[in-house]
């Protein structure tokens, strides 16, 4: 997986233990995607455009922007979620196309996209310098002109408002889960989350990089991204939606 992870495998253990948001039919990702989805659709263009889902999970709001009218792909790097993505497309009939892939090196040719979503706080799994691979290779698959929409936490908001928490019960469907936060590396802009599986009696950590929203659109920026609009996210209180579009010339290296 990423660099940015000094405990290799957590992952797939934080979605094994945190599912709630992120599978499809649980009352938490149905409530995302309730919010979430009018606001994201509104930037999307014509009907009918090719969409890739960047870091697609199990397809939380994939197959709902199928639902609306585009051709859908969609790329996570853990072949559980992508596996859960699958099933859930047999299920319901759906035309797309879904497979395990590494956002920072993508197997699509260039322009091959109207629109790329990043969707659901991705950005917790990418340092400052891995998110630019992300995001360049996001540039080089999608059309001149095309848009991008990425839902981020904005951490600094978060600390800023009070409302950080340190010891963190979040129940994720029938299960408690707590996490305690350590190890802030202010070099890097990470900290780290000490997670309690009470099912299973284990223990794990996780690492996660801070963002906020200058920190991102600098990046696209950088990239060859023009910033087009902000708005409320829909992964709790304190995401944001940012919307940009590909320039057809990058401005900056
Ligand atoms: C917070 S989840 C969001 C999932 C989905 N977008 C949603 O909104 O529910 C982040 C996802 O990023 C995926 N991911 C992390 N690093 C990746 C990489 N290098 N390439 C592709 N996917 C990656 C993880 O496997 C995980 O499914």
């Amino acid at each position: 997986m990423n660099e940015l992870d000094q405990f290799p495998g957590w992952a797939e253990k934080f979605y094994d233990l945190y599912f709630g948001p992120y599978l499809p039919n649980t009352e938490a990702a149905q409530a995302r995607v309730e919010q979430g989805l009018p606001r994201l659709l509104k930037h999307l263009p014509k009907k009918g455009s090719r969409v890739l889902d960047l870091c697609c999970g199990a397809g939380v709001y994939l197959f709902d922007v199928e639902k609306a009218g585009f051709a859908m792909t969609g790329v996570d790097i853990q072949a559980k979620m992508i596996g859960a993505a699958q099933r859930r497309a047999a299920k319901i009939g759906s035309r797309a196309r879904i497979a395990v892939g590494d956002a920072m090196d993508l197997k699509f040719g260039d322009a091959s996209f109207d629109a790329v979503l990043f969707l659901g706080a991705a950005t917790g799994h990418f340092s400052v310098q891995h998110l630019r691979r992300v995001m360049s290779e996001a540039y080089r698959v999608l059309k001149p002109g095309g848009v991008l929409v990425a839902e981020i936490n904005d951490h600094v908001a978060l600390f800023l408002s009070g409302m950080y928490q340190r010891i963190l019960y979040e129940p994720s469907g029938e299960k408690d889960v707590f996490s305690l936060h350590t190890n802030y590396d202010g070099e890097k802009g990470t900290f780290n989350r000490l997670f309690v599986d009470l099912d299973k009696n284990r223990r794990f950590k996780g690492s996660f990089q801070i963002w906020a929203p200058w920190i991102f659109n600098h990046i696209m920026d950088e990239v060859g991204f023009e910033f087009k609009a902000s708005e409320a996210g829909a992964f709790g209180n304190f995401s944001r939606f940012l919307i940009h579009r590909k320039l057809s010339k990058r401005t900056r290296k």
